[in-house]
């Protein structure tokens, strides 16, 4: 790794976001699913990202998964003990049951007792490919229970930790499919007093046609943080979004196989 991006904080100066009572450096980050366990944070830190997700982390409350989640852990604790540079470090949460049900409830709810401490922000993935909480029925029954036991919980945490984790929501919007309903997962965000939303547009033709859906969205609530991935590869891609409202982008498919100088320059360019 060149030292030159561990010492250059120039980029970090450009564009700060101040969002969900956190300091971003920038408004880039990468994108949940690049690196789950966090064995990569040492060389994507100083790659000048304004954050980065880890997971997402499938906890399952029902099994004893210990060593391999404390690992995670560990990960994070170390590469943000031994960095120069700050990195705000979210972890993604998620479940792997077809079901919603109480179990699914305290796979979340362990995930955020046990994330809690290491992370900046917390996120309720609701966006796996295949999962039943992708599905347009759900929204307003069994989601809106599983979101308000989540929130339940993620308040009690507050009080015994006395700390505050903001915790938001990752939903997949597909174009022109029954994915989830945006405003009606944005209302519940709102009434259960969610952080933010983290808005996944899947195959979506166009950053055009992303922006004209936030538009409509923005006609909603201008009160939620936006937090937009999914289809950004260009500097007028990320313009575009956040002067839409959203408040934070992040990419994936933009940062696979290049190495943290390419990513560097990458962020530098999209800025
Ligand atoms: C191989 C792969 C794995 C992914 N894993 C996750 C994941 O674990 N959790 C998650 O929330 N999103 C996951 N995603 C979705 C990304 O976070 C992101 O929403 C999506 O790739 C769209 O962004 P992009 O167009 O910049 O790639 C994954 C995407 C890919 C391509």
């Amino acid at each position: 790794m060149d030292k030159s991006l561990t010492t250059d904080n120039s980029i970090r100066s450009l564009s700060r976001v101040k969002t969900m009572n956190i300091d971003f450096p920038n408004p880039v980050g990468l994108a949940a699913g690049f690196d789950r366990d966090g064995e990569l944070l040492s060389s994507f830190i100083p790659a000048g990202f304004g954050f980065i997700e880890i997971g997402t982390v499938n906890v399952n409350s029902t099994c004893n998964e210990g060593e391999s989640l404390k690992k995670i852990i560990n990960n994070i604790q170390h590469s943000k003990s031994s960095s120069e540079n700050k990195t705000v470090i979210g972890v993604s949460l998620g479940s792997l049951r077809d079901t919603i049900d109480d179990n699914t409830v305290a796979d979340y709810i362990t995930g955020m007792e046990l994330f809690w401490n290491c992370s900046d922000y917390l996120v309720i993935n609701l966006s796996r490919p295949g999962s039943s909480m992708r599905d347009k029925s759900t929204i307003n029954s069994e989601l809106h229970l599983l979101l308000n036991k989540v929130k339940q919980s993620h308040s009690e945490l507050c009080t015994r930790h006395g700390t505050y984790r903001p915790v938001i929501v990752k939903i997949a919007i597909e174009y022109k499919k029954s994915s989830l309903s945006l405003p009606e997962t944005l209302t519940i965000a709102l009434e259960l007093q969610f952080d933010g939303l983290l808005l996944a547009f899947e195959n979506w033709p166009s950053s055009d046609d992303i922006v004209t859906a936030l538009g409509k969205v923005l006609l909603l609530t201008n009160k939620l943080p936006l937090i937009v991935v999914g289809g950004i590869k260009t500097a007028s891609d990320v313009s575009k979004i956040l002067s839409a409202g959203a408040v934070l982008v992040q990419c994936y498919t933009l940062f696979v196989d290049k190495t943290p100088e390419e990513i560097n320059k990458t962020i530098v360019d999209l800025l």
